[in-house]
């Protein structure tokens, strides 16, 4: 039997800034040389705790409203932090910033929150250790000391696991390197890093998979509008896409190709969808306006090929899935399993709750979708994006679901449900 949620979505928002692009933009406006100016700047805790870096570093910046603007030093001008730099919960505050870290003269440590403090920081070592930086770290967790003062050299990385965030690091720590560092993607993940080094003055080549960057080159501090966050964004276009009568429009959210494949899969499951682009000068990074309107959907396969540019719109994806008549194959999604939760289980665990068909797989999972589904208390992890994927599921079920905690809404996206309120009729 197929559910039949009873609410919709009606209505337009502007999601906040892109939390992926914050961080870069805030880390590289801090090496860059001058004045840069970021509008929209992320309001979540994430994308704070890179601000905090980046002060704790010397850099002077000053918060207006959602205007940041931070005074760039260049990488001579950054000073010895006087304790720890905490990440929060932020892998990549604390991931692309050892790309940072890496190459200056003295030494910092990084430590994290419970949920960071399980995550596997060798990825970042082992390519920054073969350009010259050291680090001393218990079985590659935090705490993380990164010994900085030595010559980097550069390195051609061919990536072991598709991330943005291992790119984004061994990128940052080319500038500092001799050479030209190439970096090469068996499958492309988000390309913020690339686009924002081009904006900054400093473009790397873009060729085939392979990114590459001449060391030594130097950016130049620039203004930017931050586009809105596709991954926030993601939660009410999927709810709007399975709610019948759900008519949704999100505008100035960020529409990066490698970001933004979740449109197509939900286009492919039958999703009713039309996408215009918005100019967003001075920056590269593509905007625009998604419309939604409920429709019946089908389950659809979703292939290895395409996880890293919707890694984070998996937990969103499920919950849709399982509102669609059909089977939903998703495939090569092991990294889900050191995400701020392991969220290929509290996916199966939620949806298994609410009386969803799901079965995990090799490297992923199956929900069979169109079960009749029923209310349940629904556990977050700590992770917001479970927090914001178990709230839309929760509309689609008659009667009250409960979340254990959700206060983690706030390391991403603290209006959620303020926004949800506003939609929802
Ligand atoms: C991110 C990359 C992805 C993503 C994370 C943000 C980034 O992680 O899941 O939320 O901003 O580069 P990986 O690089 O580990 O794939």
């Amino acid at each position: 039997m197929s559910p039949h949620p009873k609410v919709q979505l009606r209505g337009s928002f502007e999601p906040p800034g892109d939390k992926s692009v914050g961080h870069r933009l805030a880390l590289m406006a801090a090496i860059a040389e001058g004045p840069s100016r970021l509008e929209r700047f992320p309001p979540g805790r994430d994308c704070g705790r890179t601000l905090e870096l980046v002060k704790a570093l010397g850099v002077p910046t000053r918060a207006e409203g959602d205007t940041v603007d931070i005074d760039g030093r260049g990488f001579d001008g950054l000073q010895q932090p006087g304790g720890d730099l905490d990440a929060g919960n932020s892998g990549t505050t604390a991931r692309i910033g050892c790309g940072v870290l890496a190459g200056l003269p003295f030494d910092t440590r990084i430590i994290g929150d419970e949920s960071l403090s399980r995550r596997p920081f060798d990825r970042v070592i082992k390519p920054l250790s073969l350009m010259g930086a050291s680090f001393k770290s218990s079985s590659g967790l935090l705490p993380l000391l990164v010994q900085g003062g030595r010559e980097l050299r550069s390195i051609n990385y061919e990536l072991p696991v598709p991330s943005a965030q291992v790119k984004t690091a061994i990128l940052l720590a080319g500038l500092r390197a001799s050479g030209t560092t190439r970096v090469t993607e068996k499958i492309p993940s988000r390309s913020h890093t690339e686009l924002a080094l081009a904006d900054f003055g400093a473009p790397p080549l873009v060729e085939n998979g392979v990114v590459s960057l001449s060391g030594g080159s130097r950016l130049q501090g620039h203004r930017f509008r931050i586009p809105g966050d596709f991954s926030s964004a993601a939660f009410f276009i999927g709810a709007a896409a399975f709610l019948p009568g759900s008519e949704l429009a999100v505008t100035n959210v960020g529409l990066n190709p490698t970001r933004a494949a979740l449109l197509d899969v939900l286009q492919r499951m039958g999703a009713d969808i039309q996408i215009e682009s918005t100019p967003n000068l001075p920056s590269r990074e593509p905007m625009g306006t998604v419309r939604v309107r409920g429709a019946s959907l089908h389950g659809v396969n979703v292939e290895p090929d395409i996880i890293p540019s919707l890694i984070d719109e998996l937990p969103i994806l499920s919950v849709v899935a399982a509102f669609a008549e059909g089977t939903t194959r998703i495939q090569g999604a092991s990294e889900l399993r050191v995400k701020e939760s392991d969220r290929l289980a509290a996916i199966l665990e939620g949806l298994s709750a609410i009386g969803a068909q799901v079965e995990s797989s090799n490297d992923g999972f199956v929900v069979h979708g169109g079960a009749s589904l029923h209310p349940a208390e629904l556990k977050s992890y700590g992770d917001h994006r479970m927090v914001m994927a178990w709230a839309i599921a929760a509309l689609g079920v008659d009667g009250e679901c409960k979340i254990d905690d959700i206060d983690p809404v706030k390391i991403s996206f603290p209006s959620f449900f303020e926004t949800l309120d506003r939609l929802v009729h």
